[in-house]
């Protein structure tokens, strides 16, 4: 029901539109140097786009970014940007230069989808109870883990980090619902269906929309990574960016 098969496209006018209708679509046909990937959100994005940076080289554990995940594991739904707080980016894009030689397969969930067919009590928390997602050295963020924004945009996050926020009057009730959201998008993780990224197809994803993840893979997978952000976001971060959250920290 919430897993998402995104449809291939070599028009990006059409992956635009394929992306605000379903969440997300593959642009295909792509070049596959770095140039091609930074390029990818204006060609798909045009004037929407605020700010692109650099992209970031997603192999394994990544490119100066920090050791999070294992190649060997999978990396369950999740939602990227988190260490910029309310300020993640609101589009994404993933151009696959190589891929595995086993395994690597992503997959995607709506989280409106989600969000609409869950249990109310859950539903509730998740919507208005603020929760601390600050990760370790990034900005503080205490707030909804679903975000809703002034022009009734939402913003569906799964983060690496959430805990009860300090002063709530309920840490036991926050600390249950935090793992029930967890526990949801892992089995989800499990039962989504897959789709394989070729060299020159490039993921692109609503952000705030969808929640994305990979199978475990062997042999060389690299990827570019871009983080975008545009006028149906909820702002640009101040200071330097990238497409990784290396300047989200105030400490690096
Ligand atoms: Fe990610």
């Amino acid at each position: 029901m919430a897993g998402i098969v995104p449809s291939r496209t070599s028009d990006p006018v059409e992956a635009a539109s394929l992306v605000a209708d379903r969440g997300a679509a593959i642009l295909v046909g792509c070049g596959t140097s770095e140039a091609d990937a930074r390029g990818v959100a204006t060609r798909v994005w045009h004037d929407q786009v605020v700010a692109v940076p650099d992209p970031a080289a997603v192999r394994e554990g990544g490119d100066q970014d920090r050791k999070k995940y294992a190649f060997h594991e999978r990396l369950d739904l999740h939602s990227d940007g988190f260490a910029y707080g309310d300020k993640a980016p609101d589009v994404m894009a993933l151009a696959c230069v190589q891929d595995g030689s086993v395994g690597g397969e992503s997959f995607l969930a709506d989280g409106y989808a989600l969000l609409e067919h869950m249990d109310r009590g859950l539903r509730s928390f998740l919507l208005d109870v603020p929760v601390d997602q600050t990760e370790p050295g990034a900005h503080e963020t205490i707030s909804p883990i679903v975000l809703t924004l002034p022009s009734g945009r939402r913003a569906v996050r799964q983060p690496l980090y959430a805990q009860p926020a300090p002063g709530t009057d309920s840490p036991e009730r926050d600390g249950l619902q935090i793992a029930r959201w967890k526990d949801l998008t892992a089995e989800l993780s499990a039962s989504v269906p897959r789709f394989r990224l070729a060299p020159g197809e490039v993921l692109l994803a609503d952000n705030y929309r969808v929640l994305h993840g990979r199978d475990p893979y062997q042999g060389e997978r690299f990827l570019w990574r871009v983080w975008a952000w545009t006028t149906a976001g909820n702002g640009t971060p101040t200071g330097p960016l990238h497409s990784d959250s290396r300047y989200a920290f105030t400490q690096a």
